[in-house]
This record gives structure tokens, sequence and C-alpha cells, in this order.
């Protein structure tokens, strides 16, 4: 009887409210790749050497003789004379074993009549066609080759094609500006540029040419440009420019090509990937071929349970660590099935992930505490037209997930069946560094979990001292691991300064790495990360620097000074809150806000869009003229705000409140 079910249905919500730990299941843990909980007391006694066991998961044409070598750390090196090529690890060695025939990539579009797969033969073709093409314009290995491209297979095939020719990729999210194209492609000295001229987002074409264009423009050095066709006789009918190719006119010429996939070295920069920091440059992040691969490939096996049979599903965009690590390298690596979707979840419905799981029969799904919330709030509904029965294992990544949202996702989308991995990590990071094991350990929502085996992770205060369990105090990561960033691009100094300098002691050669994120830990080692301490947001899982929203709104004219924090935001976790100053003989007026809003997509894109433009007289400042970003974040959180006598202009300070509560 309805009221019956009814009545399980707010009983069971009672209950999963009440719980605060959960255990996978037998039938899970009896299958699961690692399940064996003296892993990490096994890794604790074999470190370093215990990552041989992830090396092994590779492919190598030159054996590796030293695991790790510390000797000029913080820049370590991890398997430092071993050979590899990682596109042959990703699809070769593959088709060498007969799994030829089985799909590597089952691409959807997000008109949902286009759908395209690709077997590992066909990725294969394509790939070394791809190849072939790069290397007739000139490509050469070590080139940095940029690509700015929306969900489409050309992406996976062009970063494979690169990594099979030893030509690092730099992709640029599509959904970033001009600006923040041209910065990255003249930071990498970048020579070569692969886009497309537009794609469908909600059912709507963009132009993303034109975009491309402009952030070509800025580019002083010389440029050859690979156009992707992606909307056909739907397109803006652009003329490419003189350094400007098309791509299928050009792979054209290469139909069956084979190109021998070029020896790199364990160490060689397989790519760099560029993240917002406290500075408005960002951040040149490099990875390398031999430990990054090693390490992605360990922690899809491990942590998301993928095997060569799954149809594992990662929902990020390619454009972010995750879509590197998690769609592409990882999962490709293993061999198995990896859906690609290049649209929204909630377009032309809010139930189209569930009818892509149900379709595909996806048994992973990897995906954001954003998305998350937004199906918690368009409700139960659409996940249960759909059978989700195929679904093994859930995973999060990318921002703190409430407990509610948690046991949501455990029991609307996992039928309480499914493990949830709570993965915290950082594109720095390379791969997952805090979670639990879904086979081994107890999960508990809210808190990420134990650091991996072989990950040391501990919560210290501003002294270094590890904190009491349960007490708030600072991230912090005493050794090395295979899939750390080695340096920031051509900028070994801040690589040091902006992760080893806070806790590190060189003099005793004890280096440790800071990801500048606040955490707690329990009496368990579960670790609960509370978010970035530094002035950097994630708004819906984007890392975005609060500098370069500044910059961006300072050169807005009419603008004379400008601060940005982060506010609680119901759906994307925080947003950016503006508070702006304007110039003499400008107003603080609807059409400076929206130039406002203009100008940092402009400069950024429309993520980094502002909630909220307060335009006031004066910000709040210390004696010393610093600005009192705490005491804006609080006003944001319409929070109690602390003492506020140390300010220069106290004042201000309810000014600024008012303003806020009568936007
Ligand atoms: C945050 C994304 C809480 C954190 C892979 C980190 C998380 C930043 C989690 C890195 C998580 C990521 N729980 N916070 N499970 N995962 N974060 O470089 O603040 O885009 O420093 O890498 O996201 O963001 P990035």
């Amino acid at each position: 009887m309805a009221g019956d079910n009814e009545d399980e249905d707010v009983q069971l919500e009672a209950r999963l409210a009440e719980q605060d730990s959960f255990e996978p299941s037998e039938e899970f843990v009896e299958q699961a790749n690692v399940s064996d909980p003296g892993i990490y007391e096994e890794f604790e006694e074999n470190w370093p050497d215990c990552w041989e066991g992830a090396a092994d998961l590779l492919d190598w044409d030159e054996e590796y003789t030293e695991v790790l070598d510390d000797e000029d750390a913080p820049f370590y090196e991890w398997f430092g004379d071993g050979e590899l090529n990682a596109a042959y690890n990703c699809i070769d060695r593959h088709i060498e074993e007969g799994r030829g025939d089985e799909v590597a990539i089952d691409w959807v579009g997000e008109p949902t009549d286009e759908t395209r797969t690709y077997t590992y033969d066909e990725l294969y073709e394509e790939v070394n066609q791809t190849a072939a093409a790069f290397r007739e314009l000139g490509v050469e290995e070590d080139d940095v080759v940029t690509m700015y491209l929306p969900m489409i297979p050309e992406l996976p095939i062009a970063m494979l094609a690169c990594a099979r020719i030893g030509a690092p990729h730099s992709v640029v999210f599509a959904g970033f500006s001009a600006d923040a194209l041209a910065t990255r492609m003249k930071s990498a000295d970048s020579e070569f540029l692969i886009t497309c001229d537009g794609y469908y987002r909600r059912g709507d074409a963009l132009d993303h040419l034109e975009k491309a264009n402009e952030g070509l423009d800025d580019v002083d050095h010389d440029t050859t440009t690979v156009v992707v066709d992606r909307l056909g006789e739907e397109g803006f009918g652009h003329d490419l420019g003189e350094d400007q190719l098309d791509y299928a006119d050009l792979i054209a010429d290469h139909e069956g090509a084979e190109v021998e996939p070029v020896t790199r070295n364990a160490e060689d920069m397989l790519f760099l990937m560029y993240t917002s920091g406290t500075t408005g440059e960002p951040k040149g992040v490099k990875h390398t071929t031999g430990g990054y691969l090693a390490y992605t490939a360990w922690t899809t096996h491990a942590v998301l349970d993928v095997k060569p049979e799954d149809t594992y599903w990662c929902s990020a965009d390619i454009g972010w660590i995750t879509g590197h690590s998690y769609i592409v390298y990882g999962p490709l690596a293993l061999g198995t099935t990896s859906v690609m979707y290049e649209g929204t979840p909630d377009y032309p419905e809010k139930d189209r992930l569930w009818e892509i799981v149900e379709d595909y029969d996806v048994t992973q799904l990897y995906t954001a505490p954003t998305a998350i919330r937004a199906f918690m709030k368009w409700g139960e509904e659409y996940p249960n037209e759909h059978d989700l029965s195929s679904l093994r294992l859930l995973g999060t990544v990318g921002e703190p997930i409430n407990p509610r949202a948690w046991k949501w996702y455990y029991k609307h989308i996992g039928d309480e069946e499914c493990p949830v991995v709570d993965t915290w990590w950082q594109t720095e990071n390379g791969g997952h560094m805090v979670t639990t094991l879904p086979g081994i350990g107890t999960m508990k929502p809210g808190s990420a979990g134990p650091p991996l085996p072989g990950i040391s992770a501990n919560v210290v205060d501003t002294n270094g001292e590890e904190v009491e369990a349960g007490r708030a105090g600072y991230l912090t990561i005493d050794r090395p691991w295979p899939g750390m960033l080695r340096t920031l691009y051509k900028n070994d100094d801040r690589f040091i300064d902006e992760y080893w300098r806070e806790y590190s002691d060189p003099d005793s050669d004890e280096w440790v790495y800071f990801p500048e994120d606040g955490a707690k830990i329990d009496e368990d080692g579960y670790i609960t990360v509370l978010g970035r301490v530094d002035d950097v947001l994630n708004v819906s899982g984007h890392r975005l620097g609060t500098m370069e929203i500044e910059s961006a709104i300072v050169g807005v004219e009419g603008v004379a000074e400008a601060a940005v924090v982060g506010g609680d935001h119901e759906m994307k976790g925080e947003a950016v809150y503006a508070y702006v100053i304007t110039e003499d003989g400008h107003e603080g007026d609807e059409d400076l806000r929206k130039g406002i809003v203009a100008g940092v997509e402009d400069a950024i894109g429309p993520i980094a869009r502002p909630e909220q433009v307060v335009f006031t007289d004066e910000l709040p400042k210390t004696r010393s003229g610093k600005i009192m970003r705490r005491l804006l974040e609080d006003i944001a959180n319409e929070e109690e705000l602390g003492d506020t006598s140390t300010l220069r202009n106290p004042d201000v300070v309810s000014e600024i409140q008012q303003r806020v509560q009568n936007d």
C-alpha cells in the first residue's frame, strides 16, 4: 500500500539522517580490486618501493632502476631512469592483448541523437592519424600544444596524439575567456592551438572560434591553429585565417598512418595544466609521464575500482585536472570503457544523466558535490524514472560534500548498495590523496577519509605541530608521491614559495607540502577538508583566484578599487562577492554593475561571474591599510561580526552591511 511505503520512506530518511558511518556491502568487497586492509601497513613498511605496484600497471620500454630519487628535494624524481610512452600505455597495449574491438570511449553528444563510439582499434587509428598530422604541422617533441576544446572526442584524441609524439599538451577549459587562453599560450610559449568552430550548450550553438581568435590576437608569437568543425551546417560560417587549418582536411591526408610512439623518460613532461593561485598569474602545473600515469592508473584501480569490463563515467570536463586524470589517462591506461558526455545534466531534461546511466549500463559514476546538490533540489523523481541498478560505485570530487548531500547520493542514486568515495586532491597532486578505499573503509559522510596507502597527510597548527582530534588546522603532506607536480612551468622559485615554504625545514632537509586547505582529523584518522585558507575560491568545484577577479574588476572603467571574497552559496558551495569603490564622477549603478560582470566574464569566463556587486565608499581596512577580507566574508554570509575596533574605519562596516541586505 502507498501509505506503508510512505511510512517506510520516512523511517528510512530518519535512520539515514542519524547514521554517521556506512560500510561497503559484502558483495562489493568480494569483487573489489583492493580489499585487504593490510595494504596500509604494507605500503608503510615498503615505502617508497610500495609504488612499484603502481608502476607495474604500466608497460615500460625501459625498466627503471630507482623508485624515488630525493637527492634534489623537493624536486623529486619518480621511476627516474625508466622509459615509456603514455599513448602506447593507453591504447596499443590493449590492442596487443586482443582487446582492440572493445570500446574505449562512448561519446554522448548534447543533441540526443548524436553519439559516437570508439573501440580501442578506432582510437588507435584516429590518434595515429592526428599524430602524423601534428608532425606535418611541425610539432616536435617537447613543443607545448594548447587545446581549447569542449567535450568532443577530438580533445582526448589530440591529447593522446601529443602524448604519442612526446609533445606536452596544455588544455584550456573551453568556458574560459579569450584572455585566459592568451595568458596561457604566452606563458607556455605555445605555438600550436587546437580549437573548434563552436559547440552546443542547452540547445544553442555557441561561437567558440570567435573567442579563440580574440585570444590569438593577443599572442605575439607566430601560431598555427587547427580548427575542428563541430557544428557543421549549423556553424557560424567562419573563414579560416592564413595560419588556420581545418582538422578534417588535415587528417584526411594521413589516413592509415602509423606513428611509432616516442619513448619518453619517466620524468619528461606529459602535460601542463594551469590553475589559479593567490596572485593574478595562473600557475603552470607540470606533470610527468611515468609518475603521473602510474599514479592515475593505480588510483583509478584502487579507489574507483575500475576493471577493463566496466563502463565507467566521470562527468567532469576534460578541461580540468579531474578530466585529465579520470576521463583520459587513468581509465584508458586500465583499458576500460569510458563514457564522455558533451552536455549539461539538465538538458533536454533533468534526468539526462540517469538516462545515460541506464542506456549505457554505467558501473561507476564520479561527479561533483555541486551537481549532487542540484540533483537534490530537482528531486528524486528524476533518478527514480530510470533503472540505475548497473551502478556499483559512486564518487565525488572538487569541494567538501555536506553529509545531507552525501546521503542523498548514497540513497537515491546508489540505492544504498554503492560505496561513495569522497576524494580529496588537487591539480598539483595528479590524483586522489585522501579518500576511503571502497573495498576496505568505513565511510563517514562529510569526511573524505584517511590518506591513501603510502600518503602521509597530517593536520597541523601554524607551527607545524599536529592538532588534537576534532580541532581545525592546516592540511600538510610530508612525503612525496608519484603523481605530484614536479614544478611550476619555468618557475622553480614560485614552486618552492607556493607549496614548500610554509612548513618545510630545508636546513634539515625536511620537506612538507602545503596544499593551502584547512582540515580537521578525527580519532580514527579521518580527514574532513574545510576549504581553502588562501585567497582562492571554490565556485561549483572550480578554483578561482580572488586576485584574478579583482584585477578584472579594477580594469573596468569607473572602478577605483575592488575586493572579492567568497560567500556561502546553497548550490555553488561558494559564490563570488565583489565590493567595489567607484571612481570620482562614476555612479555605482546598474550599468556599472553590468560592466563589471561583463569585465569578469571577458577576463576569466562566466564561472567567475559575481553573484553580488556591492558598491561602497570605503573598504574595511586595518590601520596598516590591509583590506579585512574575513570581515567582508562574514558580511557576505550575514554572520555575526567579530571585533571591528582595530579597523581604521569601523563605521564603514554597518554601511556595507546595509547595502548587502538591500540588494
Ligand atoms: C578542493 C580538483 C573537500 C580543495 C581535483 C582543493 C575538496 C581544491 C575535495 C583543488 C574534497 C577537492 N573535499 N575539498 N573531496 N576535492 N577539494 O585543483 O580545496 O581544481 O584544494 O582539483 O578543491 O581543486 P583543483
